[in-house]
């Protein structure tokens, strides 16, 4: 039997797992590390890669994407998005239940698995997406991180906004809740008072800082009176950072979006309906006091809501656009030019985007860099700058919010399980991910 594929990545700038940097070699074997040390020996055959002068990080994890297959292929679909990952240093994505069928029944999250095994360059997970009649999936269906209920910003079947029918699902099973956190009725009443306005910035006056607050209150409430583990997904204001400051049970997590802490109402002016998501863009304010939270541990970590819409979709007149945008080519990049500038450290970027969303969903042997981890890692470019270009993009949408940013931290070499998935350019559309399992 011949022995596993063997990698020797030699004289990497390395953040140990307590944050420390070293410059070092990592060898792997199969799909994993096996040694971590100043000098090692090539010993089996062994491919190696010179990284003098790179940083080697954990692979990104990225926990929240909408990666639109099946049923909304047009906008991006799991090759283009995973290829798109590879590029960015994502190693591993938990996906929203937001496709068409809706991923609510263990068919169609086994559906969707079959598919990613197929045609996913890195690792997957999918959420199980909340209604008021599915109870019996959102306690049973596997693998998956947890159940995503949207209390507000979605039509259809996949809203739940009624306290009632929400208690229904806190109240039973102890599976992971992750909420998108806006609250309808407000959101609905406002539509009405702002009608008529075709100005996107009106999205962030619809759906206010409140809208937002009144729904992660609700969630924390029925989260605190049954204990559930609770997790808030893509928190955008100062106020619920501050409400968690205050109170936040050791079973709730949070996390923030990179253009939820770089990007703000100023936005629209430059780049109109591209900056308009869910929850909304706010002010420089709310920016500033959701770094301060993800600092201060407030917020846990790092998601991109990567959720592409074609050109010609956002090219429309406010209200006719939808909201989203994409985010895994960018993150890493966006996060390190951060860190490069002074903001925070690298070490803080390797566990808001890695190890701490492996710790939150329970991922076994992810998020650093030791033996006995998985070999899914990202050889980063601290040393030059380069702008966002859209030609360059490879989510299938082919635009980003941040275009001509110039970033640094760009991924050079990209490994998922052991093998060379990104490299100076060059995707391997041949390598495949694995099921992600959660404890
Ligand atoms: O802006 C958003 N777009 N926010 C969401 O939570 C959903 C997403 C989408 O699926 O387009």
């Amino acid at each position: 039997m011949s022995s596993p594929k063997s990698l020797l990545i030699r004289q990497a700038r390395l953040i140990l797992p307590n944050g420390e940097l070293m410059i070092g070699d990592v060898l792997t074997q199969g799909r994993q590390i096996v040694e971590v040390a100043s000098k090692i020996a090539p010993t089996t055959p062994t491919q190696e890669i010179d990284a003098q002068g790179l940083t080697l990080l954990p692979g990104v994890i990225d926990p929240q994407v909408h990666f639109r297959e099946p049923g909304l292929e047009y906008k991006e679909d799991l090759f283009t998005a995973s290829c798109a990952c590879a590029k960015g240093g994502v190693t591993s994505f938990l996906e929203m239940p937001n496709t068409r069928p809706l991923t609510i029944t263990q068919q169609a999250l086994d559906d969707k698995l079959e598919r990613a095994s197929n045609k996913c360059l890195v690792n997957y997970g999918f959420f199980i997406g909340a209604t008021a009649e599915n109870l019996p999936d959102l306690l049973l269906a596997k693998p998956t991180p947890g159940i995503k209920i949207f209390m507000g910003s979605m039509h259809g079947d996949l809203l739940l906004d009624e306290e009632e029918a929400l208690e229904a699902i806190f109240a039973q099973g102890k599976r992971l809740i992750a909420v998108h956190a806006e609250d309808q009725q407000r959101i609905k009443q406002r539509r009405q008072e702002f009608a008529g306005i075709d100005n996107p910035a009106v999205h962030s006056q619809i759906q206010d800082n409140q809208a937002a607050l009144l729904a992660t209150q609700l969630a924390l409430k029925l989260s605190k009176k049954y204990q559930r583990r609770l997790h808030i997904l893509h928190m955008s204001t100062a106020e619920e950072a501050e409400l968690l400051r205050q109170d936040k049970p050791s079973w709730v997590t949070a996390e923030v979006t990179p253009q939820h802490l770089l990007l703000n109402t100023s936005a629209y002016e430059k780049i109109g309906t591209f900056a308009q998501m869910n929850p909304p863009l706010r002010s420089l304010h709310d920016n500033e006091i959701l770094w301060q939270a993800l600092k201060d541990g407030v917020i846990d970590f790092i998601a991109t809501d990567h959720a592409p819409h074609t050109l010609e979709e956002k090219a429309q007149t406010y209200p006719n656009t939808p909201s989203g945008m994409p985010g895994v080519e960018t993150s890493l990049p966006l996060m390190l030019t951060e860190a490069m500038a002074g903001r925070c450290t690298v070490a803080q970027v390797a566990n808001w985007m890695s190890k701490a969303v492996a710790v939150a969903y329970g991922i076994p042997n992810k998020g650093e860099i030791s033996p006995g981890y998985d070999a899914d890692l990202v050889l980063v470019n601290l040393n030059t700058y380069r702008p966002v270009k859209r030609e360059e993009l490879l989510s299938k949408c082919g635009w980003s919010p941040f275009e001509g940013w110039n970033l640094t931290g760009w991924p050079v070499t990209t490994i998922v399980g052991g093998e060379i998935v990104y490299d100076k350019g060059q995707v391997n559309t041949q390598i495949r991910g694995q099921a992600l399992t959660f404890s």
